[in-house]
């Protein structure tokens, strides 16, 4: 553990220095940091087995009574709940999604879910549902998105409130601000779209073994902007660090394009060298074959991730002209019951730093819950 003169102040104490991001924060590991599975290299996942599983005939049957029967009492989509969506025999498969999600690579991929049996509206209601299962959703945007449709709105990602999800480009590497983030695909690209993930643990330990100069910079508070999504009367930026650490866990948190957009603002420090150099690391790394693992999304398709310890991109892609042809895939944040310990640098976003805790995401100004994106996110 790096001794330092900080080393026992809070992150509050700290942010009062204002030092353009130079000081070390307390308390990180300078070492590979041991996280059993968490740290894998592309290698490590070629066989798919242990990471992904398909829906039995019998699991998809039981899928479609809680459907049915839900359906039947006149839920709302808001009223869904484990108890009353009930999905009793694959409680082994929600337990497995879990642990792979917190214990284990940090990915499940699900596949086989009934896409092509319901409608839309209906794979809406049926996903909240299924999902309850694995924990408690979590709002994507002030607008109060539950479910954020994941297609593109012509959005520019670049743009002082772009949202990546809502555009064709490319997308760097980056996490989204939930404990996890689940993908079920509903329809696929013309060309393109192709997911890319790779460990933030084994890029995080390659940079401890080969730049530890810039894991202690990657440790340091960067400036992000909120992207429009800020609560009520806050600042349209924060600081947060990239990389942090708590009771032994490790977690990642990292938009390159959001920390780029805070430079916008007048009041923010500019980015120094180290800053710059660190995140082109991360890059670098991250977007190296020997790092990640591509994959091509099919319809049915339902990929989990662990936005703490895994990094995910996605390639620009070209859709069909018709309309419900194009790429279409709806988007959940959720907190789980087994999540991880935040450290204190991240209590903006987080707010609630206790394992397990329902946090995250970007809370509805209004308290409203929408559950489709119909219009471009600003
Ligand atoms: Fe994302």
């Amino acid at each position: 553990m790096k001794q330092s003169k900080l080393q026992t102040l809070s992150w509050s104490d700290y942010l009062m220095y204002e030092t353009n991001g130079v000081m070390p924060i307390s308390g990180f590991s300078q070492h590979a940091i041991d996280d059993g599975r968490a740290d894998w290299m592309a290698r490590d996942l070629e066989d798919k087995s242990l990471w992904s599983f398909t829906l039995t005939q019998e699991q998809k049957s039981t899928l479609d009574t809680a459907f049915a029967n839900a359906k039947a009492t006149k839920l709302s989509i808001q009223e869904l709940s484990r108890e009353n969506f009930p999905l009793v025999d694959m409680a082994p498969l929600f337990e497995r999604i879990q642990f792979e999600l917190e214990q284990g690579r940090g990915l499940f991929l699900l596949r086989g879910f009934p896409v092509d049996a319901y409608s839309k509206a209906d794979l809406r209601y049926m996903y909240v549902g299924f999902c309850q299962h694995l924990g408690v959703a979590v709002s994507q945007s002030s607008g109060g998105d539950y479910i954020g449709d994941v297609r593109n709105f012509n959005v520019d990602v670049n743009s002082r409130n772009g949202r990546a999800y809502t555009s064709k480009q490319r997308l760097t590497f980056h996490s989204d601000q939930a404990d996890v983030v689940g993908l079920l695909v509903l329809r696929t690209a013309k060309f393109g779209g192709l997911s890319k993930l790779a460990s933030a643990l084994a890029v995080r330990n390659e940079i401890a073994r080969t730049r530890p100069d810039l894991l202690e910079v990657l440790h340091q508070p960067f400036c992000w902007s909120w992207q429009g999504q800020q609560p009520t009367g806050a600042s349209e930026w924060y600081r947060q660090p990239i990389y942090t650490e708590c009771e032994g866990r490790f977690s990642s948190y990292y938009i390159r394009t959001h920390i780029i957009s805070a430079q916008r603002y007048e009041d923010v420090p500019r980015l120094t060298v180290q800053q710059i150099e660190a995140m082109d690391l991360i890059d670098a790394l991250a977007g190296s074959e020997k790092f990640h693992l591509s994959m091509m999304f099919e319809t049915s398709d339902l990929q989990f991730l662990n936005n703490h310890v895994i990094l995910h991109s996605r390639t620009a892609f070209e859709d069909y002209e018709e309309d419900d042809r194009k790429r279409h895939l709806l988007r959940i944040w959720l907190s789980v019951p087994n999540s991880r310990p935040l450290h204190e640098g991240m209590h903006t976003l987080f707010q609630d730093r206790r394992p397990g805790a329902v946090r995250g995401g970007f809370p509805s100004r209004d308290g409203r819950q929408v559950f489709e994106t119909t219009v471009s996110v600003t």
